[in-house]
């Protein structure tokens, strides 16, 4: 099982382990590139169910390839993104000029108190090593009233039972790691979010709406409809939270 040890709560600085992580993203997206993620139609979703409008201000939060903010500019949202891996944001910058793009870290953003309207973290925050850390930088970030979703692995779901058990030690360097719904809401109400929706993760269904639609490609501006669970949240491979900052309990 991996998991973040308090050994490797970095608190912004660089330490060895998360130089690793940013190494295995760096050689990831290096060999594999945009084939290592999912396609832009899976991601004006986030923006939907956050209710984006033009205009707003958005950080995505380990951004990856720019596929989100892309997905933004769509919709005339302001894109700004941060990945710890510079080989991602330098295909980021060739594939969205128009972001705001940063090579850093999330627990220690190079942005003002309150400087967004909404951020989004997609995949991504089973991967950090400090994730009270990176949420308390999240939470600053956005204003008093900012929204927030998130996507996350469920360690309750098949996928990533099967997923754990084949990879096993081997991807390490990933960081990779889940939580149950219980666990993850508990973390992000810990950290000042109240959650105000969960759905599964939407990719499953919108493949079958590719596949019915004979692979002609959506208008990405248009709203979707939202899948339910046939059977039980539960089982979803990831959950989307969507959130809304409030004051942090004090210490
Ligand atoms: C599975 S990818 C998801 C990328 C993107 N959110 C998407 O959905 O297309 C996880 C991303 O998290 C980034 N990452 C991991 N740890 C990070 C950290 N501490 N700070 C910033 N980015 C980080 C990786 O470089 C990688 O791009």
């Amino acid at each position: 099982m991996l998991a973040s040890s308090p050994r490797d709560a970095s608190h912004g600085r660089v330490t060895e382990r998360q130089t690793e992580v940013a190494a295995w993203f760096d050689r990831t997206y290096q060999t594999a590139g945009f084939k290592y993620l999912r396609p832009i139609e899976a991601y004006p979703i986030f923006l939907q169910l956050l209710d984006g409008k033009p205009g707003e201000r958005l950080l995505d939060v380990a951004c990856g390839l720019g596929l989100l903010l892309k997905a933004a500019t769509l919709r005339d949202i302001q894109p700004t993104g941060i990945d710890i891996s510079a080989a991602a944001i330098e295909i980021a910058q060739r594939f969205v000029p128009q972001a705001d793009l940063r090579v850093g870290n999330v627990e220690q953003l190079p942005f003002a108190d309150g400087a967004f309207d909404m951020l989004t973290c997609i995949g991504a925050l089973e991967r950090f090593l400090d994730r009270e850390r990176a949420l308390q930088e999240m939470h600053r970030v956005l204003t008093p009233t900012g929204r927030m979703c998130v996507m996350v692995r469920n360690a309750q779901g098949v996928g990533w039972k099967v997923w754990r058990k084949w990879l096993g030690q081997q991807n390490h360097t990933g960081h990779q790691d889940a939580k149950t719904l219980e666990q993850w809401r508990a973390l992000l109400e810990s950290q000042g979010f109240d959650v105000q929706g969960v759905y599964m993760d939407q990719w499953g269904r919108q493949k079958l709406r590719r596949l019915l639609r004979g692979f002609r490609p959506r208008d990405l501006t248009q709203p979707e409809p939202v899948a339910r669970p046939l059977l039980s949240l539960r089982l979803a491979y990831e959950f989307i939270l969507i959130l809304r900052k409030r004051e942090r309990p004090t210490a």
